[in-house]
């Protein structure tokens, strides 16, 4: 029975007082088998920020998966955000470009939408390459008989209400259609610091599918948007999927309202739905 704790948006250098504390607390009480990192470690890219990162994960003390987001290639300094974005993420995180991990009972692959710009100069927007979309089909062909097969990105692939002027992850449809194809169960993706899910849909020729997207708010900056710093821990159980979203206060993290989803031939639903005519 795998469980995954999912960090989102942990933003050194501007963190909630006790924040990082609080989380490696709860951490050593879930003992996940895995943690998933969607990104915008720090702040603004700045060396200190990184290391501060760096040290924070080394106290996690399991496996970590992590990719970057658009608040790890420096703001400030262009010289490096042009020629290379990433270098201080590689040097000081980690050297992984495409991370997996890859275990009988649970297969992830996290891949990099930050980009160091973007042609409407909102450098915030993220995308796929082409080239991406085709690893993710590749490792999940390797990995068609894993039992649970998750992406991990930093960037949406849905907005909820109230994020006008943000956009999707570029690429979405695309990568959404590919993961469906690979029978991919889960995506976890960060950067709008909100946590929700959504259950989407994947329509083929000859059958259709659901996938759950799953966000997670910011496990641990100050920039919130109207809710508590906060995290999601995911359990496993062959077809059945727990999700629980711890939150802080003030104080410790605390586990909230768990949801409930089950597999059945057409892909991932909450109990609430109705099967087989879920939308
Ligand atoms: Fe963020
Ligand atoms: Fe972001």
């Amino acid at each position: 029975m795998p469980t995954l704790v999912h960090l989102s948006d942990l933003h050194f250098s501007e963190i909630e007082p006790g924040s990082d504390d609080a989380i490696v607390d709860a951490i050593r009480a879930i003992a996940p088998d895995v943690i998933v990192v969607s990104g915008d470690l720090t702040l603004s890219g700045r060396r200190s920020e990184f290391l501060d990162a760096r040290r924070f994960l080394d106290r996690l003390e399991r496996p970590t998966l992590v990719v970057p987001g658009n608040h790890d290639i420096p703001a400030f300094n262009l010289a490096q955000r042009f020629t290379r974005p990433l270098g201080r993420y590689h040097d000081l995180v980690t050297d992984e470009r495409e991370p997996t991990i890859s275990r009988p009972d649970l297969c992830v692959l996290g891949l990099n939408t930050a980009r160091a710009y973007d042609l409407s100069w909102n450098w915030s927007h993220g995308r796929f390459s082409e080239r991406q979309i085709r690893a993710a089909d590749a490792y999940f062909r390797e990995q068609a008989a894993c039992p649970f097969k998750c992406l991990v990105v930093h960037h949406p692939f849905f907005l909820p209400e109230g994020f006008a002027g943000f956009r999707v992850v570029g690429r979405a449809a695309a990568m959404l259609d590919t993961l469906g194809r690979r029978g991919v169960d889960v995506v976890l993706a960060g950067h709008l610091h909100r946590g929700f899910w959504r259950a989407h849909e994947h329509v083929a020729t000859d059958a259709r599918r659901h996938m759950l997207v799953i966000q997670a708010s910011t496990a641990t900056s100050v920039r919130r948007r109207g809710e508590p710093n906060a995290f999601n821990h995911l359990s496993l159980d062959g077809d059945s999927l727990t999700l629980t979203p711890w939150s802080r206060e003030s104080g410790a993290f605390e586990p909230q309202r768990p949801i409930r989803f089950r597999r059945t031939k057409r892909g991932w639903s909450d109990d609430a739905l109705d099967e087989p005519g879920a939308p």
